[in-house]
């Protein structure tokens, strides 16, 4: 099943498009004819002009909306803004992900555990994703096949956790699996066509691995171009008993 047709332009929204993979999946999008709509949030002027130049260019495709995920009263905003306009969506990608800034950064032990960090990223990495489930739910209950993906990381896998550290991002990214399987199976009684997946994307350069990537080989280290061709492959080739499940940039599911 696909959610795209040459027949009907579907619409999209792309959660936390300043920057990083969110805006690599609106410059795609962008150039998709299968696309009629593409709603983007972010969160800042300062680190979204390029997104808004995008929208300057675009203005009858692509509409830019502000919406800080730790703040529901604008989540539910932005999302009725988008139901007052088009009604229905086919494609929602949560891009929106927090690793570290300048008042954080991820633990390497127990010693460096502080419960303001803990909330900082279960805030940002898993609750905004399923309050985002919470408010999108009308706008996926229509007859089109669609689909709901929240970029998460292979380190937020228990199964797969060898190496450990990074205590709130791989708890945050376990949180937002679980969610998003809870979600997926409520989904399925109430929004039968919508598909839910969590995604890990594969190191990715952007802004988030940038201070971790001097050990990544080469070959290892994506191209945003890269990682959203190859997100936008398993997205595409997602069948209906996928809905649920954790998924790898190639394709392969990931052990929760
Ligand atoms: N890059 C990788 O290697 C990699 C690997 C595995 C998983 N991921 C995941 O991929 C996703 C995208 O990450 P990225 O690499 O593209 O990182 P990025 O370039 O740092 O982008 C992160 C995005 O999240 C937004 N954001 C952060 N806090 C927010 C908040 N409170 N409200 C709204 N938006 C907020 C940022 O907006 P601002 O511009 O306003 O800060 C930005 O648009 C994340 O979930 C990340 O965990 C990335």
């Amino acid at each position: 099943m696909s959610f795209l047709h040459e027949s009907h332009p579907a619409n999209a929204l792309i959660i936390g498009a300043s920057q990083g993979i969110g805006l690599g999946f609106v410059q795609k999008l962008i150039q998709d004819d299968r696309i009629g709509k593409i709603y983007t949030t972010y969160r800042q002027p300062e680190t979204a002009t390029e997104l808004i130049s995008i929208a300057n260019a675009y203005p009858h495709k692509l509409t830019c909306l502000v919406m800080d995920i730790t703040e529901e009263s604008q989540i539910e905003k932005c999302i009725q803004k988008i139901g007052a306009d088009i009604k229905k969506l086919h494609l929602v990608v949560n891009c929106v992900g927090i690793l570290h800034d300048s008042s954080l950064q991820p633990e390497k032990s127990l010693r460096q555990i502080n419960s303001e960090n803990l909330l900082r990223y279960f805030q940002i990495n898993s609750i905004a994703a399923v309050l985002l489930a919470k408010h999108l739910l009308p706008l996926f209950k229509h007859p089109e096949n669609s689909i709901f993906a929240c970029i998460s990381a292979k380190v937020g896998s228990i199964g797969d956790n060898r190496l450990g550290g990074w205590y709130g991002y791989r708890a945050s990214k376990a949180g937002l699996n679980m969610f998003m399987k809870t979600t997926a199976i409520e989904y399925k009684r109430r929004t039968p066509k919508t598909i839910v997946v969590t995604l890990h994307p594969g190191t990715t350069d952007t802004r988030l691995s940038q201070p971790f990537q001097k050990n990544v080989p080469v070959e290892k280290l994506f191209s945003v171009e890269h990682t959203v061709n190859q997100l936008m492959d398993v997205m595409e080739n997602l069948k209906d008993n996928d809905t649920g499940e954790f998924f790898s940039w190639d394709g392969s599911k990931l052990p929760w």
